[in-house]
């Protein structure tokens, strides 16, 4: 890896030394600006349709609503009315809320259900197929967000998904790709293979068309009569169906049970901007302001962005946090998450003093008593000309999720019972090692990372972000806010520099492509660190930020009022302002 890099460094510096910038995010491009509203997605049909709802006069839920509906037409990896997600509230007075429209684990779900008769995993149980799918959250949570807060009718918000299912939409680049890359999960499947392949079993080509009649039809029954159409009537029942007939285990009782859950967000104050953001059933909001507590404390401004001095404290308030992560939480109706202490400012200067300013921390001497023993999601952004904003993330969890798709649906399903812990001390998809607290039980919501995180500074919105990433969501999230917080940078360039992640086990820095300098990885291998120089990119983070593109144009009070970035990592995203 080493050498192959610093090959291409050198091939790149011979050939550009003038104009074509060399490091992958030398250069961002600038923000979108927008006075009225800003919409920020991972598929630009999809932000066309937040924006044309702001203007026709709906609020930032109404936006989120038929932007969620329209992602699970215009981008099926992870876009979804099969799976489940989260969704942060800041209204424009202050208040904020949250919903936890999380898939649930089915009734007849056991702590074992993953493991054959020794007691090991069985490859890709918890993965591939209906035995992997939650009960779905996705349109119960879109429902209440628009009862509750939106103004618009849900045959308004519905439109826009409708028609792109039943009309089709053509493919840009971006789409077909992520395409591509499910093409061979999604031909396991007839039923997924008839919608999302051609009938020669290629994947759709650039120019294309992509329609899904049955999804079309899914939505219109959703925009006729309402979330039951989805939970107590045919959908339900063609699920049930598929999944007792494939080795699946929901009941029609899970999907009338389902309820979304209103929670109160997490919050902290970092640097005096206060943050707002996911609570349990997610670690995200909880664990971004456990690390932020403990950076607090260092001048990160002065350390320099990229510093070694820099990332050995980024890394070691991420090793400590992770373990509170895997070990300590999980579904706040099965057990008591110690959020209070988790978020207490003692605690992280605790966590501070057992930070060697030299050396490496060593994961293994964290490990909790007792512990062991027994791509794709998606976020957006929105801010409407009001100041509500809402940030959502939600998800299939892997790409396609389980990749299946009961007969006449059009209905991509979740594989998001793989966030639980299979076994304590085993892996799960994004390497999380987790214990008892996030053990399968039915009903029980597995463990989240989704972090829809607002921050408002002086009592006004100033920040929305979050992204896709597993397990990195975290420290993807965390470091787009201290990037702009700390390091000056302007939304885009806080988004699309290049990050490093650590997540307690394995005990390894991972960085991305051209991320640190080689004297710096060399100051840290020096230091103890075991680094993996990754040969890809992770996340697709969407961020706004209020009154201008960064704290120095904020602080001179010349930007426009919203600055709207999508990662250059993401394909297909748009930010659209208007
Ligand atoms: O809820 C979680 O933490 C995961 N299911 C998220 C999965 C994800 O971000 C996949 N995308 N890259």
């Amino acid at each position: 890896m080493h050498n192959t890099r610093r090959t291409l460094i050198a091939v790149s510096l011979s050939l550009t030394l003038t104009f074509v910038p060399f490091l992958a995010y030398a250069a961002s491009p600038q923000p979108a600006k927008g006075e009225h509203g800003m919409v920020v997605t991972a598929q630009h049909l999809a932000s066309e349709v937040g924006v044309e709802v702001l203007k026709q006069g709906g609020n930032a839920v109404d936006a989120a609503v038929a932007v969620g509906y329209a992602l699970a037409v215009v981008y099926p990896t992870a876009g979804n009315i099969g799976g489940g997600g989260f969704m942060t509230i800041r209204f424009k007075d202050g208040r904020s809320t949250f919903l936890d429209f999380r898939e649930r684990a089915p009734l007849a779900a056991t702590k074992t259900m993953y493991l054959d008769k020794d007691g090991k995993p069985v490859k890709g149980a918890s993965l591939d197929g209906y035995l992997a799918v939650g009960v779905p959250g996705s349109v119960a949570g879109f429902e209440m967000a628009r009862e509750k807060y939106g103004t618009l009718s849900r045959q308004d918000l519905l439109a826009p998904a409708i028609r792109f299912a039943k009309e089709g939409f053509v493919l840009e680049q971006g789409d077909a790709a992520s395409l591509q890359g499910g093409a061979e999960r999604l031909a396991r499947d007839p039923a997924a293979a008839a919608i999302f392949l051609k009938p020669d079993g290629k994947p759709y080509a650039v120019g294309e068309r992509l329609v899904q009649p049955d999804l079309a039809a899914s939505l219109a029954a959703i925009s006729e009569r309402g979330a039951d159409a989805f939970y107590k009537g045919a959908t339900a029942d063609a699920i049930v169906k598929a999944s007792g007939e494939k080795g699946g285990i929901l009941a029609r009782a899970d999907f009338e049970n389902y309820a979304v859950r209103e929670l109160k967000p997490a919050t902290c104050n970092y640097r005096g901007y206060e943050i707002i953001s996911s609570p349990p059933p997610s670690s995200g909001g909880v664990i971004i302001c456990e690390i932020l507590n403990v950076l607090e404390f260092y001048p990160l401004s002065y350390l320099g962005a990229g510093s070694a001095e820099t990332v050995h404290v980024m890394v070691e308030a991420m090793r400590h946090a992770y373990v509170d992560r895997n070990s300590a939480l999980g579904d706040p109706g099965f057990i008591d998450n110690p959020v209070a202490k988790l978020l207490d400012k003692n605690y992280a200067r605790e966590i501070r003093e057992k930070i060697d300013p030299f050396r490496a921390g060593v994961s293994q001497e964290l490990m909790p008593k007792g512990f062991g023993e027994s791509n794709e999601t998606t976020h957006f952004s929105i801010i409407d000309n009001d100041g509500n904003a809402v940030a959502v993330t939600y998800t299939l969890n892997g790409s396609f999720g389980a990749g299946v798709v009961a007969a006449g649906t059009g209905i991509l399903l979740n594989n998001e019972m793989d966030d639980f812990t299979q076994k304590p001390g085993v892996p799960n998809l994004y390497g999380l090692v987790q214990g008892e607290a996030n053990a399968i039980a039915p009903k029980k919501t597995p463990l989240s990372s989704m972090s829809p995180t607002i921050l408002a500074k002086d009592g006004k919105p100033f920040m929305v972000i979050g992204s896709p990433g597993g397990s990195r969501i975290i420290t993807i999230t965390l470091e787009a806010i201290v990037n702009v917080v700390d390091h000056g940078m302007n939304i885009q360039e806080a988004i699309d520099a290049p990050r490093i992640h650590h997540q307690w086990l394995p005990d390894t820095v991972y960085i991305e492509p051209f991320g640190l300098s080689p004297d710096t990885e060399k100051l840290l291998t020096g230091m103890g660190y075991r680094l993996d120089l990754a040969d890809t990119t992770w996340g697709q983070a969407a961020g706004i930020l209020v009154g201008g593109k960064s704290l120095a144009e904020i602080e001179k009070g010349g930007g426009a009022r919203y600055n709207g970035a999508i990662d250059s990592r993401a394909a297909a995203g748009k930010a659209i302002g208007y």
